[in-house]
């Protein structure tokens, strides 16, 4: 769900850089051939990311939920030239879908694609990451959050995707199903860190952007 007024959104899109071609090419292949594409970064969420990635200039980025590689290749677009960009997807069947469009965005010498569960992964990447995209299975945000905060430099980005849930995070709990729950406990989990800085956008369906200060005050 976007909570913008669909008008306005695409107002936001007129006035924002444009969608590169790949990515336009990458998007109609996905709508096409692949399910769920509404899994799909669009043009606005894509270039937020991309900007995200510009402004950090990033050795490592870490990735969790490739899906057909839309985000990846935003958030390659500010890796340096030595940079390399991590993503985890435990769907192989997409696996080469993505690739081809790592190649055709010319991005492809520095992503590293991970098949597998990212909680098997995650463990055995042994780097210190300065942005992190977190966009794949919502009960386990805090658990990849833990294994991850001791391997973000201070100063690093984290984004998670999906943060107010299609608005589901306002339900009463009792009647939250596991995703909506997950996201929930995600959100109190990063507003009591002592760690982060943080703010909540209201940007598509939610975005949490936090911050590693690394001052447990
Ligand atoms: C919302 S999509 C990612 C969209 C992509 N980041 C983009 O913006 O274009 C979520 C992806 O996470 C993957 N996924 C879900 N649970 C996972 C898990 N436990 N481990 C690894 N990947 C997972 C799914 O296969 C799916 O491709």
């Amino acid at each position: 769900m976007d909570f913008v007024n669909p008008d306005i959104e695409k107002y936001a899109m007129a006035f924002s850089s444009p969608e590169p071609e790949v990515l336009q090419r990458l998007s109609r292949d996905t709508q096409a051939k692949i399910l769920k594409p509404r899994m799909l970064s669009g043009h606005l969420q894509g270039r937020f990311l991309s900007f995200v990635s510009r402004m950090l200039k990033p050795r490592r980025i870490l990735e969790i939920g490739t899906y057909t590689g839309y985000s990846a290749i935003c958030l390659a677009e500010g890796l340096t030239g030595d940079g390399i960009l991590h993503t985890i997807d435990h769907n192989a069947e997409l696996e080469d879908f993505a690739r081809v469009y790592f190649k055709m965005a010319g991005v492809d010498h520095q992503v590293k694609q991970h098949i597998g569960e990212a909680l098997d992964i995650l463990p055995l990447l042994d780097d210190t990451f300065d942005l992190v995209f977190i966009d794949a299975d919502k009960p386990n945000y805090i658990r990849y959050f833990e294994i991850l905060y001791p391997r973000l430099r201070e100063g690093a980005i984290v984004l998670a995707d999906n943060a107010l849930w299609s608005g589901k995070v306002l339900d009463s709990e009792e009647s939250m199903d596991d995703d909506t729950a997950g996201i929930a406990r995600f959100n109190r989990y990063i507003r009591e860190h002592p760690g982060v800085y943080h703010v909540l956008l209201p940007f598509r369906d939610g975005v949490m952007l936090i911050e590693k200060t690394g001052k447990h005050q």
